[in-house]
């Protein structure tokens, strides 16, 4: 009977240990177990939604019907305590550590410098180490879905393949298989094809390199061998529990949820009558993230994972039924198995299915997700159900009723999340017929992102002809994400049906397609006239497949011409060998002195091996509290009364912290205005801090918080777009202004002038870690102990100092490393922390804030969103004679560091270009969105999209390319900038040149044309673009920075500095000035943490200024030192390091010393419009190629080839690192990442899901990076020059390369000239810009006729 069921132990194992848990939570998720109950800290919290990999741990079941161990990756942070029974975890703990045994996962990725802020690295080694377990010699297409799951901000991914490119038996080439050619002569995408295709003839050039003696960024040989005799074996116990065939149902019951797990279908069905609305729980990844993120609370779950009947796949002539219960790899499997055994006029629709599951997520969720689940979730951008609907497919459901077959048709789907399924029916098995002769299936995705991203749209089309003819006996098409729910188009294919399948029929078509999918101009998920494109797209593509498959049967005449083939071709995919070139360092230079040379990441290994504690890995302290945010949900309004009754009177609730907790200042200043730490009397926009609740554990808070009832009343005058806050002068005050020469004049003189203007979009930090914080309280004299992720520790002790009005003496911040943090864990972090501090200081126990990966990117603010209008004077010859430009940025609510950016923004808008009348002025705008804050390139990203965009448009005028008109305004000779600072352009100019070498552009400027003139819908873009980029803080004071230097009596020394590392390497680099000053090798340095009792008052770890500030300061200790020692050295010249450094204890010299950098005297005089304020230029270039499927907007970055003048690089591996990081964030600046603003100003894209960075299906195939040779830089350690920044902006390269692609489109479509094209350059943006007859035939509806689902340009 239901309701008496054995309240089972739950038995697994964790890394070879038993777990028997009697109390089990059905809340928790394996993540939460792992980290809080198990102390396993390795396996990270990135997004909690299964959209980031972080979290990815290694599930083995045995299966009892084959008598094998299944290992799988998994979601930790979506996986169910719950659903362990029998299984067997393994964490990245449980292969390898540094005090044991590494395993190669772990030191490969290490040693291959793919692991910078290392937050992503134990997801990364545990997919890695799963495929291999499976695998043990994968190709690199295996390794590259392995990773499609997981994110990484730092690296680019391109170190990360190439460490586990290792694991392969051959290299990344498929000639190298063993035969002399590819071993699939068809292979669109067989490297050596591509070489030949593309011209990208370096592969030639990359080995001979390799030959001379190239230097290589780490070595192949000594690495450790794959050993699987090392790995975990599965548990006995657990193979036996399972064949001893005894499985009980399991009841697990929570605060709030009850969870049963039954093992017969009989039984899933009693309880199903018994509790409708139950959800059956399989893989957890639609109905997890309702609970989690939509707050959703069942009472009552139904997890029939034990249940065989669920998992049954039967074969039958007719087709192939497979279990509701299996997960996509497995249905993938099934039909993977059949595709290879039948004939293939019976596969089309497996084949077609194959497709959407190679797309379907990534291999996490596909290990989990299961066919039932995917289906009766209903989602409207479901992959499988437009295919299984045109497929014909049927579902079995069973209720108490008995069993019925329905099939998956127009009628199945009946709105949001609904089917017609009653509420008691369980979904059992999916029938999958085989195809008929003369039938054929096809499936159609577009999504944001190539891999790991819901599509925007997909569909299903199956077309039947009558024998031998071409004429169109039945047809079925589905959409997908055009509607609440899976929709069908039967009054197209009606039009269709029994017509000759050509173009006439085609065209009468899409008239009706556009009437039969009426999507509203205010249709939620927005990209309206894209989305009814892409059905355009979608069956215009069907056309030409099906065409030219008629043409292959022989039943039409002609196949399809040339260029229209373009619409058919898949766009490249196989990735060509990375090469990375730079400079050796100088002969004579010892051997121990690592500085020059390509040295690890010093945490890389216990990054790899999960050991290297971040924030939140620190235990739990007694007592300990965990804070929650309330924010505001009103964009402007005026707070009313806030009620905590309800939420203090929750279990574990203990206080709420209001503006009136704090004793000391309630608000921070920065720039001279002012930001309320704890809103008090009005918000001023959605997701501002109003108060904050502690409780005794995070679900707790979390209640509380939820619980806390705030009543508004609506304020007027919302500002969200910069053109609201222009027409209302809504700004932060001071605006700047810049110029040289004489505008007007250079208008006048003039050939032409033109007026343009482009947008750049904001841009999310995703840092990997969130923002995470402990505050503990000293116990005495009011003090208190911050540890914390943060770029500017000495602010935020500053702040707390003011905050609770205490001396600064009393309050020490920590930072041991930061996962990642590329500007946004500076002022917002200070903010953070001080509500955390007045928490720790009222309860007087710790208390610990980790944000949501949804709460931080609703409350943190991002990159500004920037509005460039210009207007160019220019001459026939190319040569610019006058630029005006005004810049807007959305500030945000609050000023935070919007003036900083504005004036940045200035200090770079000429960047390469000697323009004689120059005229610039920018403005921070307020609004309603939350403050924006400094991110990586601090403005100069946006400015100088401006910039080239300008460049770009004279070109388009004149019908030259970009790079003549480029070069024809570049500086050449001494210099001044625009605010009068003298340099010499001479490395950028060979920057250029050595770019345009290295690439071959000007052959490949006619290889792309002839492409182009053969491909209609295919169509190839490049561009070269050049960066100067100033280093240093106008602000004199910041570039500052001081060390502590500690030697103790075993040798060993300890190098304390003001600087946080967050990825970049800095305490790696920091440990080789230490190493080369003492003459001692690294190994006996150690960098502990940064800490502001150890090295006070530092300042910020940002501009790209850490390594020249700190590394100064660290050498200036460390020579001190070591001058200290020379009496000693001098007595006993054949003494050790060791003997000196006892003996000079015995002397009574001191061991330990400060180091202090006073850094340059820089600045900048607003009034006069001139300055110094940058210690000197760090310059590159860059070239992009891509090639663009102009149906759909989806493009594929080909080749970059990217050079950088770094002066003398103190480490290759760290410096190319941040070079391929930054350009890989600017390629999703310039071209994916998009921040999404409802009309009232709520932020809808809140995590992985919704907000798309980089992944490694976005690499370009083929990367070069070249370090500029023979330069010097006098103003920076060791000749080196800053570098955590510029190359971002190069990133725009794939966006002008695209833009370029898009202008041959429409020149194709009778179009030319200048044309708007926004950042970032969507697939949605590009697709519609190039102006095809299908984009044409959209209507679009009156803008201000409708409210659209999103605000369209903030
Ligand atoms: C990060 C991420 C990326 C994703 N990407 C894609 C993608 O690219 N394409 C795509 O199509 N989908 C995608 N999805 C959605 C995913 O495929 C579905 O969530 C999944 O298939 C649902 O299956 P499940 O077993 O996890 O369902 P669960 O979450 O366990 O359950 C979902 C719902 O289905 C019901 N249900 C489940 N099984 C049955 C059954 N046998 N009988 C009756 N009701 C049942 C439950 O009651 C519940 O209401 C993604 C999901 C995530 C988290
Ligand atoms: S934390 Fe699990 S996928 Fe992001
Ligand atoms: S190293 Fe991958 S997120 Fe930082």
């Amino acid at each position: 009977m239901a309701g008496e069921r054995e309240c089972g132990y739950l038995t697994f194992y964790v890394n070879g240990k038993k777990v028997t848990d009697p109390d089990v939570d059905p809340e928790t998720m394996l993540l939460s177990y792992l980290r809080k109950k198990m102390r396993l800290t390795g396996t990270k919290y990135g997004c909690g939604g299964g959209g980031c990999g972080a979290c990815t741990a290694m599930l083995s079941r045995y299966q009892v019907h084959t008598g094998t161990i299944v290992h799988c990756a998994v979601n930790a942070c979506l996986l169910p305590v719950c659903q362990l029974q029998g299984a067997a975890v393994t964490t990245v703990e449980g292969i390898g550590n540094t005090k044991t045994k590494l395993h190669p996962v772990q030191e490969r990725i290490a040693k291959a410098h793919g692991s910078q802020c290392g937050f992503c690295t134990p997801g990364m080694v545990m997919s890695m180490y799963t495929l291999l377990r499976n695998k043990p010699q994968p190709d690199m297409e295996d390794i590259r879905e392995a990773l499609a799951g997981n994110l990484c901000r730092c690296t680019g991914y391109r170190p990360i393949l190439d460490g586990y490119e290792t694991f392969c038996e051959s290299p990344n080439c498929c000639q190298m298989n063993g035969a002399k050619s590819c071993l699939n002569e068809n292979n669109p995408n067989c490297c050596q094809q591509s070489v030949k295709e593309t011209g990208l003839a370096n592969e030639a050039e990359v080995a001979d390199s390799l030959e001379n003696g190239h230097l290589e960024l780490f070595s192949k040989d000594d690495l450790l061998p794959l050993d699987p005799s090392q790995d975990l074996i599965f548990p006995p116990e657990l193979i036996r529990m399972a064949e001893s065939g005894v499985q009980t149902t399991q009841t697990f019951r929570g605060e709030r949820i009850t969870w049963v797990s039954p093992v017969s279908l009989d039984e899933v069905v009693d309880l199903k009558a018994l509790h409708p609305q139950a959800p059956i729980v399989m893989g957890n990844t639609n109905i997890g993230l309702d609970i989690k993120f939509k707050g959703v609370l069942h009472p009552f779950i139904i997890s029939p994972t034990r249940v065989p009947e669920l998992f049954e796949v039967k074969h039958t002539p007719q087709g192939v039924s497979i279990g509701a219960g299996c997960s996509m790899s497995g249905v993938r499997a099934v039909l993977g198995g059949l595709v290879q055994t039948l004939p293939p006029e019976q596969t089309e629709l497996h084949r077609a299915l194959l497709q959407q599951l190679g797309n379907l997520a990534g291999q996490q969720i596909r290990n989990v997700a299961t066919l039932g689940g995917n289906i009766v979730s209903a989602y409207p951008n479901s992959d499988l159900n437009p295919v299984l609907a045109a497929g014909n497919c049927r579902l079995t459901v069973v209720s108490k009723g008995g069993t019925r077959e329905i099939p998956i048709n127009k009628d199945f789907f009946v709105g949001f999340g609904k089917t017609v399924l009653n509420p008691d029916e369980i979904a059992l098995s999916v029938f999958i017929p085989v195809s008929c002769k003369g039938e054929f299936v096809r499936a159609f995705r577009q999504a944001p992102r190539k891999e790991n991203a819901l599509a925007t749209v997909n569909a299903g089309m199956r077309v039947r002809f009558h024998d031998g003819s071409s004429a169109v006996e039945d047809l079925s098409i589905f959409y997908g994400g055009v509607g609440p729910c899976t929709v069908s188009a039967p009054k197209t294919c009606q039009q269709i049906i029994g017509r000759l399948w050509g173009e006439e029929a085609l065209n009468a078509a899409y008239q009706m397609l556009l009437e039969e999918i009426p999507l509203p101009p205010s249709a939620p998920g927005g990209k309206v006239a894209f989305r009814r494109a892409l059905t355009l797209s979608f069956l215009f593509k069907f056309y030409l497949q099906m065409h030219q498959k008629l043409a292959e049967m022989g039943v039409i005449a002609e196949g399809l011409q040339q260029d229209m083939r373009s619409g058919l071709d898949p766009l490249p995919s196989h990735f060509l060998p990375s090469y990375q070139e730079f400079q050796g360092v100088l002969e004579g230079q010892p051997g121990q002195d690592p500085v020059g040379r390509p040295m690890m990441h010093r945490s890389a290994l216990s990054q790899a091996t999960g050991e290297a504690v971040y924030c939140d890995d620190m235990p739990r302290t007694e007592g300990e509290l965990f804070l929650s945010l309330v924010t505001s949900t009103k964009a402007h309004a005026k707070i009313i009364n806030i009620d905590m009754s309800a939420a203090l009177a929750l279990p574990g609730v203990v206080d709420v912290i209001t503006t009136k907790d704090i004793p000391g200042k309630k608000f921070r200043t920065f720039s001279g205005l002012t930001e309320e730490l704890l809103a008090e009397e009005e918000v001023t926009c959605v997701g501002q801090i109003v108060c904050a609740v502690v409780a005794d554990t995070k679900p707790h808070a979390k209640q509380g918080a939820a619980a806390v009832k705030i009543t508004y009343e609506d304020l007027p005058d919302r500002v969200f777009t910069v053109e609201e806050a222009i027409e209302k002068k809504s700004f932060f005050e001071p605006q700047r202004e810049i110029g040289r020469g004489d505008v007007t004049k250079g208008f006048k003189m003039a050939d032409q002038i033109y007026e343009g203007e482009i947008r750049i979009g904001g841009q999310e930090h995703f840092y990997m870690e969130t923002q995470s914080m402990l505050v503990i309280p000293g116990g005495e004299d009011k003090e208190m102990n911050v540890y914390l992720s943060s770029q500017h520790p000495s602010y935020v002790q500053d702040s707390i100092a003011e905050t609770l009005d205490i001396p600064s003496n009393r309050v020490t911040c920590h930072v041991k490393r930061v996962g990642g943090a590329f500007g946004g864990k500076v002022t917002k972090t200070t903010i953070l922390a001080c509500i955390t501090a007045v928490a720790a200081w009222k309860t007087e126990r710790s208390v610990r804030l980790v944000l949501e990966r949804g709460e931080d990117m609703l409350i943190t603010g991002a990159r500004h969103p920037v509005l460039g209008q210009y207007k160019v004077g220019f001459m026939r010859d190319g040569q610019i004679t006058a630029a005006d430009v005004k810049y807007y940025t959305n500030a945000g609510n609050c000023v935070d560091e919007s003036v900083l950016v504005i004036e940045k923004i200035l200090l770079h808008f000429d960047n390469a270009y000697n323009i004689p009348n120059l005229h610039g002025r920018s403005t921070a705008c307020q609004t309603n969105l939350p403050s924006n804050t400094a991110f990586r390139g601090f403005g100069v990203p946006q400015s100088l999209l401006v910039t080239e965009n300008i460049i770009n448009d004279v070109a388009l005028k004149l019908g030259r390319t970009a790079e003549e008109i480029r070069e024809a305004n570049m500086y050449r000779g001494p210099s001044l900038t625009p605010y009068k600072m003298e340099f010499d352009p001479e490395n950028m100019l060979r920057c250029w040149e050595e770019c345009k070498r290295r690439s071959s552009i000007q052959s490949r400027h006619d290889d792309i044309a002839q492409f182009n003139q053969r491909n209609h819908w295919k169509k190839r873009g490049i561009a070269l673009v050049p960066i100067k980029y100033g280093i240093g803080f106008a602000e004199s004071f910041l570039n500052q920075a001081a060390a502590l230097v500690h030697i103790f009596l075993d040798g060993t020394v300890l190098v304390s500095h003001g600087g946080a590392e967050m990825g970049q390497g800095l305490h790696t680099k920091m440990q080789q000035v230490a190493s080369r000053e003492l003459c001692i090798p690294s190994s006996l340095i150690h960098i502990s943490e940064t800490n502001t009792h150890m090295v006070p008052n530092t300042c910020p770890s940002a501009a790209s200024f850490g390594t020249d500030a700190n590394g100064m300061a660290v050498k200036d200790a460390c020579e001190t030192l070591y001058t200290r020692l020379e009496p000693i050295r001098k007595k006993d010249p054949e003494g050790t390091w060791q003997s000196w450094i006892q003996k000079a204890f015995l002397e009574k010299i001191s061991l330990s010393t400060t180091g202090y950098y006073r850094g340059l005297d820089l600045y900048m005089d607003w009034e006069k419009q001139e300055g110094h304020p940058y210690a000197y230029f760090t310059y590159g270039a860059c070239c992009c190629e891509v090639e663009l499927d102009c149906l759909t907007g989806d493009y594929r970055t080909v080749r970059t080839d990217l050079v950088m003048d770094i002066g003398r690089s103190i480490n290759p591996s760290i410096d190319i690192g941040q070079i391929e990081g930054a350009f890989m964030q600017g390629v999703g600046l310039y071209t994916m990442e998009e921040l999404k603003f409802s009309p009232s100003g709520v932020l809808y894209t809140r995590g992985p899901g919704q907000y798309k960075i980089p992944a490694i299906c976005d690499v370009p195939l083929q990367l070069n990076i070249y370090l500029l040779p023979g330069s010097q830089n006098p103003h920076a350690i060791y000749s080196s020059k800053g570098i955590g920044e510029p190359a971002l902006f190069l990133g725009s390269a794939v966006f002008f390369a695209l833009k370029d692609a898009v202008a041959s489109a429409r020149r194709d479509a009778g179009l030319s000239g200048p044309f708007e094209f926004n950042s970032p350059a969507t697939p949605e943006r590009t697709c519609l810009a190039c102006a095809s007859h299908l984009t044409q035939m959209v209507p679009i509806s009156e803008p201000g006729s409708f409210q659209p689902w999103a605000i369209e340009s903030p």
